[in-house]
């Protein structure tokens, strides 16, 4: 079992090198104010797994005094289907029901569906609702 911990300075050009290579980061997101954002709040953080010293899973983990959220779940390239990811959606699980949150949700890309069989096996169900957003530009 992997050790989860809070993300820390150090950690932060790994865990970004992480998701890179995992394809989880996006041109208009910027995923140093993203780490930056959630560490900042006492409701959200990034959590690391390690492994042989290296990070080898993260997740991001916060709530809203409603429910709980998951992002970037991510599992090192060279390490995955080894129950790593498993390991990283249960440990912001357990963050979460320390703090009372009963429920969690997540959002998978689009053409990320391929996940979808990872997230079933946790449990996860497909919820019939419609995920509206906007930026707040001002
Ligand atoms: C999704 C991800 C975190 C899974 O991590 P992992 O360590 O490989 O997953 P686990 O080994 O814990 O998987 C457990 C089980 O989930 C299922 N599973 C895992 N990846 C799967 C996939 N791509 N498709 C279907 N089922 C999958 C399998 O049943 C697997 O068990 P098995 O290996 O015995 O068949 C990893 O593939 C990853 O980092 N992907 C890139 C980033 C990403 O897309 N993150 C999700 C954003 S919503």
């Amino acid at each position: 079992m992997m050790q989860f911990r809070d993300i820390e300075d150090q950690y932060v050009e790994a865990v970004v090198a992480l998701w890179t290579a995992c394809g989880l980061t996006r041109p208009w997101n910027d995923p140093y104010k993203d780490i930056s954002f959630a560490r900042e709040g006492a409701n959200s953080t990034v959590l690391v797994g390690m492994s042989d010293d290296r990070i080898a899973a993260t997740v991001m983990v916060g709530h809203d005094g409603h429910r709980g959220m998951l992002y970037y779940v991510a599992v090192d390239p060279a390490l995955q289907r080894q129950g790593l990811g498993i390991e990283a959606v249960r440990a912001a699980e357990k963050w979460l029901g320390a703090r009372g949150v009963w429920k969690v949700n997540l959002l998978v890309r689009a053409e990320n569906e391929k996940v979808r069989g990872f997230y079933e096996k946790l449990g996860y169900e497909v919820n019939p609702v419609l995920c509206m957003a906007r930026r707040i530009t001002g």
